[in-house]
């Protein structure tokens, strides 16, 4: 089987360091969102698993049918139906097609019509005559044509919803930050955190940095609950059993893990914002997460944060509305003063929904990248902080 698993553009390098820890054997091709794992390193069922239920920066796992050109719409269903549809698809089944990416030479709906045509007439000539239903809520068989620089790729996508949801999310906040970036900035900040364990979040809103740093030290399953009903265990029955134990092993050893940091008696991960309803979204999605005896939140001002913890995550306001942008950049330049003058040394990781405003801090980001997020990317830096380094 041949895997894409697709992210946010921005975090391809990220993903396949991710797999390589773990699926050490793998060595995934990196392209625009995503990586490839092809033959003769493509997963085994176990790497399919580990990837499935851990990868914490995916957001969609695929496998891969078919990749050609094609300039029009013959071509198109020409190149569809050669693929034996009738591996996957019965008249007793029901499937959907997504048309994603970007194309010069096709509408992407009428492409993704074209396409359902050509699986359909494929399906019919192998089954005497009967077609399978198109169903759009809950079908057994997800097909994605992905479009890219001229080319069309036909692939199963295997999972049922985007996988950046973990179970956690009871209360999203304002603001939030979506649970793969912010496991992004996490395994960024982690990687010069030198082994430090307790982190705070002084604009901790509904705690999402917070829930993904505990997740990386406790090492928390992607999700909390298992989905049997994902396509993948309908195109391939035999590993859901396999797969749930394995998840269920996963968040014994996280219980456990819990339990014992509980028992050190420091909290793990603290968190402060202005906002009550912030901090109490925080303290259900923390809760969900099963974090709640290890973490300890408050109402408070970060730029008046005083914390022992040497990990610092931020995702501060950035003025999402142009007349406030500039109460964002005063906020960034007060914080980036305190945290140099009364917190370091420390390791501070800082996600910004917008751009050019990290500089604002006062430091230049010993770590940066930029993630697609729609016309504006979102800026993860992380900044080591020297006792006595000096803003620039
Ligand atoms: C972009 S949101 C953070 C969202 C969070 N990462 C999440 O996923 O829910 C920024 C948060 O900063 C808080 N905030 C704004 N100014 C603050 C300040 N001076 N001190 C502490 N919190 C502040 C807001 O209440 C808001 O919850």
């Amino acid at each position: 089987m041949e895997l894409v698993v697709s992210c946010s553009p921005g975090l391809e390098a990220l993903l396949a360091k991710e797999i390589t820890e773990l699926c050490p054997r793998l060595e995934p091709t990196i392209e625009h969102g995503a990586v490839r794992m092809q033959a003769p390193l493509e997963p085994t069922d176990d790497e399919l698993r580990e990837i499935y239920l851990r990868s914490r920066l995916a957001s969609r796992i695929h496998s891969s049918l078919r990749s050609f050109a094609a300039q029009n719409a013959a071509m198109l269903y020409d190149q569809t139906r050669r693929v034996a549809w009738q591996d996957f698809l019965s008249p007793e089944k029901s499937f959907i097609v997504h048309s994603r990416g970007e194309s010069k030479a096709f509408d992407l709906r009428f492409a993704g019509l074209k396409v359902k045509d050509a699986i359909c007439d494929e399906v019919r000539k192998h089954f005497q005559g009967e077609r399978p239903n198109v169903d759009r809520e809950n079908p057994d068989v997800r097909v994605t044509l992905f479009h890219r620089l001229g080319r069309c790729e036909i692939s199963l996508d295997l999972s049922r919803d985007v996988l950046h949801r973990r179970g956690y999310r009871m209360d999203a906040g304002e603001a939030p930050l979506r649970e793969n970036r912010a496991a992004a900035l996490v395994r960024l900040t982690a990687s010069l955190a030198e082994g430090h364990e307790e982190a705070h979040d002084p604009f901790c809103g509904s705690g999402t940095l917070l829930i993904e740093w505990a997740s990386l030290v406790l090492g928390a399953p992607r999700a909390l609950a298992f989905d049997g009903e994902d396509p993948l265990f309908k195109l391939r029955p035999e590993l859901k059993d396999p797969f749930r134990k394995r998840h269920q092993e996963l968040m014994q050893q996280y219980r456990k893990n819990i339990e014992k940091r509980v028992a050190l008696g420091v909290p793990l991960i603290t968190g402060s914002d202005t906002s009550p309803a912030a901090l109490e979204a925080a303290r259900k999605n923390l809760k969900a997460a099963g974090l709640e005896k290890l973490c300890r939140l408050e109402k408070g001002d970060a730029l008046k944060l005083e914390t022992k913890a040497r990990v610092l995550l931020a995702n501060p306001p950035y003025g999402e509305r142009l007349e406030d942008t500039d109460a964002a950049i005063e906020i960034l330049k007060t914080f980036g003063r305190h945290v140099k003058h009364q917190l370091g040394p420390c390791t501070l990781g800082v996600a910004l929904a917008k751009t050019g405003l990290t500089k604002h801090l006062g430091f230049k980001p010993d770590l940066k990248l930029a993630v697609d997020n729609g016309p504006i990317p979102i800026e993860l830096s992380v900044i080591k902080i020297y006792e006595g380094r000096a803003p620039r």
